[in-house]
């Protein structure tokens, strides 16, 4: 059975998504821990509801860079981490992290990359940017995570029509339940490709 580590920042729906993946047989994996910048968040109520260990590892509490990479790395380890999922994480991955699990970070990002990706594109800027664009579909896209900001290779994606009167609001809702059913699909195709 492989390890997932989860890394959140917020309300955690993708989170809880993945947790019932597994609790509905659905991905055959085990979520050893669960990874937050911040203390007081949604996602690490629901870590404990579902009995999952969480750690709170910010980079404010350290003076060298080096020492937080390590902080992270060591958790990573103690987790048994076999693969990496981003939901909802707005903290940059440091170098180190990527070069040790080359190949198994994915992240959801709420647009069909590479459309509204990069540098400002999160949370309601990217349906935002979508709907003044007036793009007729958007979407999300799960990828894999590399150096360079939402750029690594793209595994699966969905799309969603954009319509006429919408909101930012409403597209966003749009857009995350169909990330909530494509996230855990192509975790669960993933791991089944990791040796
Ligand atoms: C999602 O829209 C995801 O695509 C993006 O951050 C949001 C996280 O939402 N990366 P939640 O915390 O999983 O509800």
């Amino acid at each position: 059975m492989k390890n997932i580590v989860v890394f959140a920042s917020g309300g955690g729906s993708n989170f809880q998504s993945v947790i019932n993946a597994i609790s509905s047989g659905k991905l055959e994996a085990k979520i050893s821990g669960l990874i937050t910048n911040k203390t007081g968040i949604k996602s690490i109520e629901r870590a404990r509801r579902n009995n999952i260990a969480s750690e709170v590892i910010s980079k404010k509490e350290f003076s060298e860079y080096a020492d937080y990479e390590k902080a992270l790395l060591e958790q990573l380890q103690s987790f048994s981490a076999d693969l990496l999922v981003l939901a909802g994480y707005l903290r940059k991955i440091p170098d180190l992290i990527i070069e040790s699990y080359e190949g198994r970070i994915l992240n959801i990002h709420p647009s069909l990359l590479p459309k509204y990706g990069g540098k400002g594109f999160y949370g309601l800027n990217v349906h935002r940017a979508v709907i003044e664009n007036g793009d007729k579909e958007s979407g999300c896209t799960v990828h894999l995570v590399t150096k360079i900001y939402d750029d690594g290779p793209v595994l699966g994606q969905t799309k969603v029509p954009v319509f006429e009167n919408d909101t930012p609001e409403l597209l966003a809702a749009r857009v995350l339940e169909e990330e909530h059913i494509l996230y855990p699909k192509i975790i669960s195709e993933y791991l089944k490709k990791l040796d």
